[in-house]
């Protein structure tokens, strides 16, 4: 019998994290994934509970999550690699970055960013990642009609998110994204048990800055 006969099967990743041929070029999202569809980022998605709930629910889309801190990563790509998802994938860089650098313009169907760093001592405002660089490459990452979710338990950075995109005549208000049980994060869980009030916004690109018309709108996010 021939030792030569090709795998029947596709091998299991032995990981999620993507490692970038480029760190300054876009990501090629059809080497990422075995799947083209829409893609959808989780900005500082934590131990990542809302993403394994998503990327389950929804394999007719493909998902990726961004943050900085390795070890919850690292204790999610487990995770993933048991849950078999191959359409979930890990970054771990600083989301501005990823969102101006490794994304191509008009690549990103919704973007969440649910409980960013809120950094509440006024001298530390400068860190947190609403500003009006962030919304520029967020803008150009987005596809036409592409979403931006947020949720924060933190009134005041609410309140700047919120005015930030009232100021950008590019964004217009979408509908509210209020996650299943199942799919709330790590850090609502927590703050919902604390009895915190949260604050949710979305944000629809309207006027796409990269040129294209927008015809084709991303599936919603329910
Ligand atoms: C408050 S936690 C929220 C995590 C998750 N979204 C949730 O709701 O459970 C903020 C997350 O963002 C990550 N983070 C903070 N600043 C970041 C940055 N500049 N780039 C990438 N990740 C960042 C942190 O490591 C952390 O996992």
């Amino acid at each position: 019998m021939s030792t030569d006969a090709p795998p029947t099967t596709t091998p299991a990743p032995a990981t999620t994290f993507l490692t970038p041929s480029s760190w300054t070029e876009p990501l090629v999202m059809e080497a990422v994934f075995p799947k083209r569809q829409p893609l959808e980022v989780d900005l500082g998605c934590g131990k990542g509970r809302f993403l394994m709930a998503r990327a389950r629910h929804h394999p007719d889309r493909n998902f990726l999550g961004v943050d900085r801190l390795f070890v919850r990563l690292q204790r999610l790509d487990r995770r993933i690699l048991r849950a078999n998802l191959p359409n979930l994938r890990l970054l771990r860089i600083e989301n501005d970055y990823a969102t101006q650098h490794l994304l191509s313009p008009c690549s990103v169907a919704v973007f969440y960013v649910f409980f960013p760093d809120p950094w509440p001592k006024r001298r530390h405002h400068r860190k947190r990642l609403f500003t009006p660089e962030f919304l520029a490459h967020a803008r150009q990452a987005l596809m036409p009609g592409g979403i931006i979710h947020v949720a924060t338990d933190h009134a005041d950075y609410a309140e700047q998110i919120f005015k930030l995109f009232a100021r950008d005549p590019a964004f217009e208000p979408a509908a509210i994204f209020t996650p299943s049980d199942e799919e709330r994060t790590d850090f609502e869980c927590h703050y919902v048990g604390q009895g915190h009030p949260i604050h949710r916004g979305a944000y629809r690109l309207a006027a796409p800055p990269c040129g294209l018309k927008p015809e084709a709108q991303p599936a919603g996010p329910n």
